[in-house]
């Protein structure tokens, strides 16, 4: 049986950390399950992480469909949160419907992932009355890039601080299952997660949180550069070169020219 969206709030009760990795395919997702990742994010980081954009924001619904349907073949038991892309939520409520509705119709995620606080609570109280859960995300809202500035942290004045806390109350009381808390200092997301029941999910937010997410490709080393929160646990880009420079080798070994005339 899947992992369902309540399981989250009872290992909060239970002060149980939970870890949430991203995934865009089937097979690394069936391996990230095989590790005992439970919440599986198929974020939309899959424009850099996976097919080479500088931004989030070209990612598409139908690209979202695609790579979440085959994040849920992969599995069996982890609960798969599908991201809905920059403007598939932010113009209006019943667009924002009928677009996650294809998320979890078409692709089988049982719960979507929107940025921004006050902004889109409407939203999210129009989803989550549909049937449709929702985990918000504030701190670096990666679709804001062009407004934010870049992806510096968010939250280190008072002043920012208090919109954070705020919005992350507002985004429970819409009715949100969980918030996702991306670079923010360390007090302030321990005082957020304080203050809400429903889970926080810490990526560059300290160890206060609920549940820790990263992205997998940083996790496993497939890029040069990582955020300065983030963690290599392996170094795939390493192993993923020498296994196909081997290959190469062993093909360039056999061409004719080499072979022995004597
Ligand atoms: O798109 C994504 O991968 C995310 C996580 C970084 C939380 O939103």
């Amino acid at each position: 049986m899947r992992i369902r969206v309540s399981h989250l709030k009872d290992r909060k009760e239970r002060r149980e950390k939970f870890a949430v990795l991203t995934a865009y395919d089937a097979t690394i997702a069936r391996l990230l399950e095989r590790a005992g990742v439970d919440v599986l994010l198929v974020g939309d980081s899959v424009a850099t992480a996976v097919l080479g954009y500088d931004t989030t924001l070209p990612v598409t619904l139908d690209v979202m469909i695609h790579h979440t349907a085959a994040v849920v073949r992969g599995t069996e038991r982890a609960l798969v949160i599908a991201d809905m892309p920059f403007l598939t939520y932010q113009v209006t409520p019943s667009e924002a419907v009928r677009n996650a509705g294809r998320l979890l119709k078409d692709a089988g995620a049982a719960a979507v992932k929107v940025e921004g606080g006050s902004s889109v609570t409407d939203v999210v109280a129009r989803l989550v009355d549909v049937g449709i859960p929702v985990m918000g995300h504030l701190g670096v809202t990666p679709q804001s890039v062009n407004q934010q500035s870049g992806y510096r942290q968010r939250g280190g004045n008072p002043r920012d601080a208090e919109i954070i806390f705020n919005d992350a109350l507002a985004l429970q009381a819409a009715g949100a299952f969980a918030v996702v808390l991306e670079s923010v200092p360390d007090d302030l997301a321990t005082r957020v997660t304080a203050a809400l029941d429903i889970p926080t999910i810490g990526i560059g937010a300290g160890p206060g949180c609920d549940g820790q997410v990263l992205v997998s490709s940083d996790v496993l080393g497939l890029h040069d550069r990582i955020p300065p929160f983030a963690r290599k646990y392996a170094d795939l880009a390493d192993v993923i070169t020498k296994a196909a420079r081997a290959f190469v080798e062993d093909v360039r070994a056999s061409s004719p020219s080499r072979a022995r005339t004597d």
